[in-house]
């Protein structure tokens, strides 16, 4: 049993960076917000808040009261950003949450958080993936140019808006993404008897990214900036557009339910949904190794990030559901539609459009790429301590970069961006990173009994407490998920296990260092 729950101490990764003479150490505070800002503002923002909104089959909507919603999970993401806060500063290593599960709650946690991260971050890049694809069907569409719906969506939106529009539902008809998804239904050719659909802009896209990290993008700090401020750019565009379009009557009209039509209930269903948008200021501490002063500076960066991002993401809300009849936002395309929908002069808002639609497309391109290049470095980290096969750590001689890994990432990614329904993803992903969320916070109150004199630049105030009240705040949101979320999440838990002990157990470097030892951890400091 002690084997299964060996440490790597805080002392170990130090020895390693040490011995492998770690990254190059040049990025400041502000870096670090900007990294934040750019691997979180996407398609949790762009795309899933047309579902959080109207709600779906399994799920009721927030409708205007959406607007809480974003504040809800900001609460319940601050209290994980500060314990991700106290480790990233208390152990500048790359590897995020696993290398804090390493130290912290032993190999065998972290085994788990490393598999769980491939769902925040292949999976969550599906999702990401799915949103560019429909914000550039949008971008063709202003330059006179359509694919056959069949090549550009997936097998669910499709039958969901044929039958939307087939039964003549509010407004279906008349809406132009709706009949353009249902004729994905009606005129896709068939195979077997079934339609054939599939997400082609998707996969290019994923494709494209993963031949860009494959020759090795210099990741560069100022590229990442100049990214970060265009989507600010954009994304202020909106709201000083749409400022001056909202009609409060969107928000108080009591033929659609007024205000908060779902109650509660809808804001927490919502607040569970977009989740998605708010994943990414914990990417920041993926770049702890090449941090100048991580111990001042992650803490900043984590939670200047969040802050950011906040208070963006409650302006487009406002706007959102000011500027056009909550019921009409349920599309992957929610700030288009609302400007579709908005009143004002049809040259402007064409315009708009137009505008939106570029930023979403670099702006969800830019997401794509930090976490495509995120997942890679988990594996390479997992497979270097023996979890993993030792070819995912495998570099290419021209390139330097982890090739088989990130090939093996993109070829995952494109296979299920091509025929995965956003909404699914996006539930799956959240389900996972929360579980991250839950797994690191507890780590904190773990570490400060295990270690507890270890230096600390950044202390979570009050622990156990704040901790406590981010896993109880993270576990309520994975509450408001759909069952069928929960299913899928246990089955991929269940395959880590297997392979685990099929693979990982057996030739962990770390505990062949510890067999014959009578303690579980591998030095005692
Ligand atoms: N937060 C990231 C996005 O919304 C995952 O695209």
């Amino acid at each position: 049993m002690s084997q299964l729950f060996a440490r790597k101490s805080v002392a170990d990764f130090e020895s390693d960076i040490a011995e492998r003479g770690g990254l190059r150490r040049t990025l400041g505070k502000w870096h670090l917000t900007a990294l934040g800002v750019g691997a979180t503002i996407g398609a949790g923002i762009f795309a899933t808040t047309g579902t959080a909104i109207v709600g779906d089959a399994a799920r009721p909507g927030g409708g205007p009261a959406v607007i809480f919603s974003f504040l809800l999970t900001a609460v319940a993401c601050g209290f994980a950003a500060l314990c991700y806060a106290e480790f990233a500063a208390m152990v500048p290593v790359a590897g995020s949450a696993y290398t804090y599960a390493y130290a912290a709650l032993g190999e065998f946690v972290a085994w788990i958080i490393g598999w769980d991260l491939i769902i925040e971050y292949a999976v969550g890049n599906i999702g990401v993936a799915i949103g560019w694809a429909g914000y550039f069907r949008e971008l063709l569409n202003h330059f006179g140019l359509d694919l056959p719906a069949w090549l550009a969506t997936d097998y669910r939106s499709a039958h969901d808006a044929f039958v939307a529009v087939g039964s003549g539902a509010a407004g279906a008809t008349a809406d132009p993404v709706r009949s353009y998804l249902a004729s994905a239904w009606s005129n896709a050719p068939h195979l077997l008897g079934l339609p054939f659909i599939i997400n082609l802009p998707a996969v290019a896209v994923v494709v494209a990214i993963t031949i860009i990290l494959v020759i090795g993008i210099k990741e560069s700090a100022n590229a990442n900036n100049a990214m970060v401020l265009l989507k600010i750019g954009i994304i202020i565009f909106f709201i000083a557009v749409g400022a001056f379009l909202i009609k409060p009557s969107n928000w108080s009209n009591p033929e659609t339910g007024g205000f908060a039509p779902n109650g509660f209930a809808g804001i927490s269903a919502a607040a569970a949904i977009i989740f998605f948008a708010y994943i990414g200021f914990d990417a920041v501490s993926t770049a702890a190794e090449e941090t100048k002063d991580a111990a001042h500076d992650m803490p900043f960066g984590i939670v200047m990030s969040l802050i950011i991002t906040t208070v963006l993401y409650i302006a487009i809300a406002i706007v959102m559901t000011g500027i056009a009849p909550w019921k009409q936002l349920g599309t992957a395309e929610p700030m288009i539609t609302a400007l579709q929908y908005a009143n004002g002069p049809p040259g402007l808002l064409n315009f708009a459009r137009l505008i939106i639609a570029l930023g979403a497309v670099f702006a969800m391109g830019s997401v794509l790429l930090v976490f495509q290049l995120g997942q890679p470095r988990i594996f390479f980290s997992m497979s270097r301590d023996g979890l993993l096969p030792p070819f995912l750590a495998k570099v290419h001689p021209r390139y330097q970069t982890p090739y088989v890994g990130t090939i093996l990432t993109g070829a995952f990614v494109a296979f299920f961006a091509a025929f995965a329904n956003i909404a699914e993803v996006v539930d799956l992903t959240n389900i996972g990173t929360l579980f991250a969320f839950v797994l690191v916070s507890a780590g904190v109150i773990v570490l400060r009994r295990t270690d507890a004199d270890r230096p600390r630049p950044f202390r979570v105030p009050w622990v156990p407490i704040t901790p406590l009240i981010s896993i109880v705040a993270c576990l309520y949101l994975m509450f408001q998920l759909p069952s069928l979320t929960w299913i899928r999440f246990a089955v991929w838990l269940v395959i880590g296990l297997v392979l685990y002990f099929a693979y990982g157990y057996r030739h962990s470097t770390l505990r062949r260092a510890t067999v014959g030892s009578s303690s579980g951890t591998r030095r005692t400091h």
